[in-house]
């Protein structure tokens, strides 16, 4: 198939998971398989700005993963510090946006300070818009939102009339954003764990066996040309 012809999506997610089965595979402690997974992460952004995808949400730490224990929750903050520190320059250069989804109020100060300090750095790019699912979780991201209107009804910023698909969607973490048109899990689990969970109301789904340290370019190819197969509806014939 001639897939330079067929739409390419212009919004994928990946819930990145396998982590730890992958470390543990090679007798490894798991943070040897979150180490790994990090090098995919740059190595995956890499492939969507060569590939014109201009948004890619990477699912990095969930509302629920506080119920690691304290050791692996702070190894994956470091990990998400030394990714800024040797990336940062590199996201720049190539016209990288950096967007956070989640609550970083709850980070701690180190961690919060240098994500966002990345935020502000990026801000003008706008060749890929890379969103990092932080301390994020898709039912509070929809809580979050309906608060922000009823707050503004209640200030009569708003009427209840206006309460759109786009007023709603100007609230959420993705603001401007098209929504999901892919969405990636690798490692086997068939489900989606509270990710993005509005914006992918019309995304494909690709699941797969690999274990996220081994997800490679090669392997987003692969779902790209799978999603350029998928006959999209969007509830129409
Ligand atoms: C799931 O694997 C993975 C995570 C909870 C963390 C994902 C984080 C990274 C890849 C690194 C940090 C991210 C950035 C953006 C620099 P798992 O531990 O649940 O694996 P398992 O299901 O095999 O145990």
């Amino acid at each position: 198939m001639d897939s330079a012809k067929k739409e390419m999506p212009k919004h994928i997610g990946i819930i990145m998971d396998g982590n730890g089965r992958w470390a543990k595979k090679r007798n490894l402690p798991r943070t040897y398989g979150h180490k790994e997974g990090v090098k995919r992460v740059i190595e995956i952004v890499k492939a969507c700005y060569k590939l014109n995808i201009p948004y890619l949400s990477l699912y990095a730490f969930s509302t629920e993963n506080w119920k690691r224990p304290e050791q692996e929750v702070s190894n994956l903050m470091f990990l998400l510090r030394s990714f800024i520190d040797q990336y940062l320059d590199e996201l720049c250069e190539n016209g990288v946006k950096l967007n956070i989804m989640g609550d970083v109020l709850a980070l701690g100060d180190k961690t919060r300070e240098m994500v966002m300090d990345a935020v502000k750095r990026t801000e003008s790019n706008k060749d890929l818009v890379l969103n990092i699912g932080l301390n994020y979780g898709g039912q509070d991201e929809i809580l979050r939102a309906a608060k922000a209107l009823a707050q503004k009804v209640e200030a009569k910023e708003i009427n209840v009339d206006a309460i759109d698909k786009e007023a709603f969607e100007r609230e959420l973490y993705t603001k401007n954003q098209p929504p999901l048109d892919l969405l990636i899990r690798p490692s086997g689990e068939l489900r989606v764990s509270n990710f993005m969970l509005w914006q992918l109301a019309y995304a494909e789904f690709w699941f797969s066996d690999i274990l996220w340290p081994d997800f490679t370019e090669e392997t987003l190819k692969g779902a790209i040309d799978d999603y350029q197969c998928r006959n999209r509806r969007f509830g129409g014939v």
